[in-house]
Order: structure tokens, then C-alpha cells, then sequence
């Protein structure tokens, strides 16, 4: 019987083109996620399923779906996957490192800069037809050049954002489970430090870690209440890492500056609280949206389904 693919939602042409002709596919060419129930359905019989993070794949998935032998991920992170579920029913889950850390650390950048310099509320400004005469003191921010950032999470995409602050000639923090070796730090010219003391000194704190169960709410009240009145949090990470209704008191109520937020706690939706403020910056989900790098991580989704399947390794499992 020839090989089976359920590819659960849209995939660009150039990954599905890698698939073997005689392998049957059945494709969801949309993005709409699909109910547990139609997933199930359209699993059976599948050994392989290419999926984007907008599929949660569980233990009832797995055990409704006996001939799956891979998930593919479509991202890094893989937290909308139960990876001790699957190992327990003996499937291997991949995500695609690598390919999007540099196009996610430019979208954390482009967060860090318009939340500082105010680009999103100048930009409103200027359509709006306010800007009426040159004025002294309009829309002042904060400068990047020089100040501390702090990152948490030094993995690759922690320090490809960290490396862009060389440019900016900033100091840099770090905090992680695992101290980065001594050459990391020389190479980025990063200072391990706790996250207390990280939260206390950073000018600007992003966070790139997975989300796991250590990792929930790792950004709490009481973290926010740690950093600066000045500082700005970046999060292009996973959404439930940060307290999202601390932040918002935190941006009301000035314990910080401002935010620049990719993802959120319950995607799609977006904490009623964060919509009026001004001093946030929010992006529906795009850090690693561009059009080489998404190729890109579809097409290693792909690459990684076609090996399990030809009983090769699986080029990046997830560990
Ligand atoms: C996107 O969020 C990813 O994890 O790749």
C-alpha cells in the first residue's frame, strides 16, 4: 500500500512537490483550523501528518489514529503537540528549527523598534490628519542605541536577537534553564544573570523560550512589577509565556513603558484590555512571515515526513 499523507491546512506548492507522486495525499488547502472530530476523520489510515500550530494533536488524536507514524510540525515551537503522547504510541514529531530564526529575531527587532520609537502611533498620527505643524515635543520615545537588552531564552533565536544588539552597540543580559558555555558569551558579549536581576536592569526584555509548564506566566505580575518604569517587553514567543491581563494593568497603569506582542494567550484573541492602549505594539502571529522563510519551514515539515516515512531519520525531530 503506498504511503498516506494528511496535510491538515494550506502548504505551499513547492513543499507538496516533494511529496512521492505515488503516495496518496489528501490536502485541506485552507486555513481554517479543522474540528478534533474532522482531523480524526481525515487521519485514518494516514501515516503521516504535516500540521500547523493551529492543530492541537493529543493523546485522543493519537489513539484515534493508530497508523500515524509522523507529525510534522510547521514551527519551531511545538507546544500544540502532546510529544509524551506521541512517544508513547510511537510516533516521531518534528518542528523546523533553523529556517525562520533569523526572520523571527528581525520580527522581534521590528517589535523592540516600534514599540520604543512609537511607529505605530506616529504612523496612526500622520493618517489621521493630525500633524498640523512641526511640533518639539511629538511623539518623543526611547532610544535603543547603547541601553541594555535583556533576553530570556539564549536558544538560536534568543541569540540571533541578541547579536542584532552588537549593531545598536547595547549591553547584554541573559537568563535560561542552562547557562550558554563560555565562548556563547564572548561571541555575543552576553552576561548570564538571573531573571530577577535581568528583569531589574534591561532596558528592553524579549523572551524566547518554548512554552512549557515551566515557561507559563513566566512574565508575571510580579516580574513586570521588577523592571523598569522605562522598559519595553517583547514577546515573539508564545503568548501564555506572559500574564496577559498583568500586562495590560502593567501598560495602564505604568509599571512599564510599553510592549511589542506577536502572540497572545488565546490566539486569536486578543485581550480586550491591550486594544486601546497606545503603548503596545501588536501583530497577529507574523515573526517567522516571510515568504522565504514559511517556504522554507514547509518545506522541511515536508522533508522531515518523507524520511520517517522511507524509514530514514527524521531530520529534526523535536527532543
Ligand atoms: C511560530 O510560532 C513557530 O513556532 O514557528
Amino acid at each position: 500500500m503506498a504511503e498516506s499523507v494528511f496535510i491538515s491546512n494550506v502548504l505551499p506548492a513547492e513543499a507538496r512537490s516533494l511529496i512521492p507522486r505515488e503516495w496518496t495525499v489528501d490536502y485541506n488547502e485552507t486555513d481554517i483550523p479543522l474540528s478534533k472530530a474532522e482531523l480524526i476523520r481525515r487521519l485514518q489510515g494516514k501515516e503521516a501528518l504535516v500540521c500547523h500550530i493551529i492543530s492541537a494533536i493529543d493523546e485522543e488524536v493519537f489513539a484515534a489514529c493508530p497508523d500515524l507514524k509522523v507529525v510534522a510540525n510547521v514551527a519551531v515551537g511545538f507546544n500544540n503537540v502532546d510529544v509524551a503522547a506521541a512517544t508513547r504510541h510511537g510516533v516521531i514529531v518534528t518542528n523546523t528549527p533553523d529556517v525562520l530564526t533569523e526572520t523571527t529575531a528581525d520580527f522581534a527587532w521590528a517589535l523592540l523598534m516600534a514599540a520604543a520609537r512609537r511607529v505605530v502611533e506616529a504612523d496612526r498620527y500622520a493618517r489621521a490628519g493630525e500633524w498640523k505643524a512641526w511640533k518639539w515635543d511629538l511623539l518623543w520615545g526611547a532610544d535603543i542605541h547603547g541601553k541594555t537588552l535583556g533576553v530570556i531564552g539564549f536558544g538560536r533565536i534568543g541569540r540571533a536577537v541578541a547579536r542584532r544588539a552588537g549593531g545598536f552597540n547595547m549591553s547584554i543580559l541573559y537568563h535560561d534553564a542552562l547557562r550558554a558555555d563560555a565562548a556563547a558569551e564572548r561571541e555575543f558579549n552576553a552576561t548570564f544573570v538571573t531573571k530577577e536581576r535581568l528583569l531589574a536592569d534591561a532596558d528592553f526584555v524579549t523572551v524566547h523560550t518554548n512554552l512549557t509548564v515551566e515557561t507559563r506566566h513566566l512574565i508575571d505580575e510580579a516580574a513586570l512589577k521588577r523592571m523598569k518604569k522605562t522598559a519595553v517587553l517583547v514577546n515573539a514567543a508564545r503568548g501564555p509565556i506572559v500574564d496577559e491581563a498583568a500586562l495590560v494593568r502593567a501598560l495602564r497603569e505604568g509599571w512599564i513603558a510599553g510592549a511589542g506582542l506577536d502572540v497572545f494567550e488565546d490566539e486569536p484573541t486578543i485581550h480586550p484590555g491591550l486594544l486601546p492602549l497606545p503603548n503596545v505594539v501588536l501583530a497577529p502571529h507574523i515573526a517567522s512571515a516571510s515568504r522565504d522563510t514559511r517556504t522554507g519551514m514547509a518545506i522541511l515539515a515536508v522533508r522531515n515526513c518523507v524520511a520517517v516515512l522511507e524509514g530514514k531519520p527524521a531530520i529534526t525531530p523535536v527532543r
